[in-house]
């Protein structure tokens, strides 16, 4: 019924501002060129802030998943022990990726829906010196979960292994320090909370980490980080990278900062409320405790969810994400990161009680919280 404007409200791809739309259409340029070269370095150094670093940022032309295999294969060498936290379909990814390098692959599972624990982490170190590097999905987009970056940092105490961390969903939406906390490895994805299309992936490495980049012998050529590096100080990517997708992050960028990082996590943080606040006033079930609740996606309940789904995207144009592994099918994710205000959360929340015959309730309840924010 209404097809023309839709409502794109999964956890990424997001939509953009019109300024960045705009930015994506203007003319190409020569990615060798020199107006190029003055801006691509100047573009990645302002991500640092989102990273929490002052480490060299690199861009990888390829999706998410891309930085998570340019990650393994720099740093995964066959036999080289290494410890997955998994408790969602993106964790499994990273279990997957080190199983194809060959990786003498442990694997801490935890329960989909909540966090990975930082006392059996430490717990699984003490007993397995010998791991390398663990990996770990910061916001796992595929249960609605957010970890606790910090404390599993700082959970590896004195043990040596390396923290790599799939920040894809959380980076630009939620606090990264990787500095601070220590992490060694952090990846963050073009398409979820910087409001710019799908296709770049950016990645950031420890000096620790660096050391890898020598020593480890697993084949690579595309992904291989030591031409990021040596391209980017002459202001350049290795391979033609996405053009567009540069300059759109330049205008998101300025976006960002004309906001304000601490006032950008706090509106993913006032959307995650709100829109938690509108589901239990409808009596549905979140997929997640108050304590890991993602502040850019969340999982609700639902028996008949796929065909919810498509009612509301037939009716409304509205479309959110169906659940993912055991929660296919009963449960459905709607995506408030990036460029999402808090209309766009009562626009959903309005079609969850429309659906249900519960006329205002969501709304209502996701006002409430919105009001008790106000300065
Ligand atoms: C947390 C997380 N990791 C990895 C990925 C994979 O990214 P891509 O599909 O861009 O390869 C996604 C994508 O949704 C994600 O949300």
């Amino acid at each position: 019924m209404q097809h023309f404007k839709p409502e794109l409200r999964i956890p990424g791809p997001t939509p953009l501002p019109p300024r960045v739309l705009q930015r994506m259409a203007e003319p190409m340029i020569n990615h060798r060129g020199q107006a190029f070269k003055e801006k691509f370095p100047e573009i990645m150094k302002r991500l640092g802030p989102l990273f929490g670093t002052e480490n060299p940022i690199y861009m990888i032309t390829g999706s998410g998943t891309a930085g998570m295999e340019t990650a393994v294969s720099n740093l995964v060498s066959p036999q080289t022990p290494v410890l997955c936290l998994v408790g969602g379909f993106f964790g499994q990814r990273w279990a997957d990726l080190c199983r194809a390098y060959r990786a003498d692959l442990h694997v801490l599972e935890f329960p989909w829906g909540t966090g990975a624990d930082p006392q059996k982490v430490e717990d699984y170190l003490s007993g397995h010196p010998e791991i390398e590097i663990i990996f770990l999905v910061h916001n796992e987009s595929s249960t609605a979960v957010l970890n606790n970056l910090k404390e599993i940092s700082q959970a590896r105490g004195r043990h040596r292994a390396l923290l790599a961390v799939d920040a894809i969903s959380s980076l630009g939406g939620t606090p990264v320090d990787m500095d601070t906390w220590g992490l060694d490895v952090v990846i963050g994805a073009s398409q979820k909370c910087l409001m710019t299309p799908p296709g770049t992936v950016f990645i950031s490495i420890s000096q620790r980490a660096r050391s890898y980049l020598e020593k480890s012998s697993s084949s690579r050529y595309y992904f291989d980080l030591k031409k990021y590096e040596q391209f980017l100080e002459k202001g350049e990517a290795p391979f033609t990278p996405n053009v567009n997708n540069v300059f759109a992050l330049e205008c998101a960028l300025d976006l960002i900062e004309a906001e304000g990082l601490p006032n950008v996590f706090a509106r993913h943080l006032l959307l995650r409320d709100m829109f938690r606040a509108g589901v239990k006033a409808v009596g549905l079930e979140l997929l997640v405790a108050d304590r890991d609740a993602s502040p850019t996606v969340t999982g609700v309940k639902l028996s008949n969810a796929d065909q919810f789904r498509a009612r509301i995207k037939e009716l409304y144009g509205v479309e959110f994400a169906g659940g993912q592994g055991p929660q296919a099918g009963r449960t459905f994710r709607v995506g408030h990161m990036g460029y999402a205000t808090p209309l766009d959360v009562l626009t959903a929340l309005a079609v969850i009680e429309m659906d249900l015959e519960k006329a205002g309730q969501a709304t209502k309840a996701a006002e409430t919280v919105m009001i008790g924010r106000k300065p």
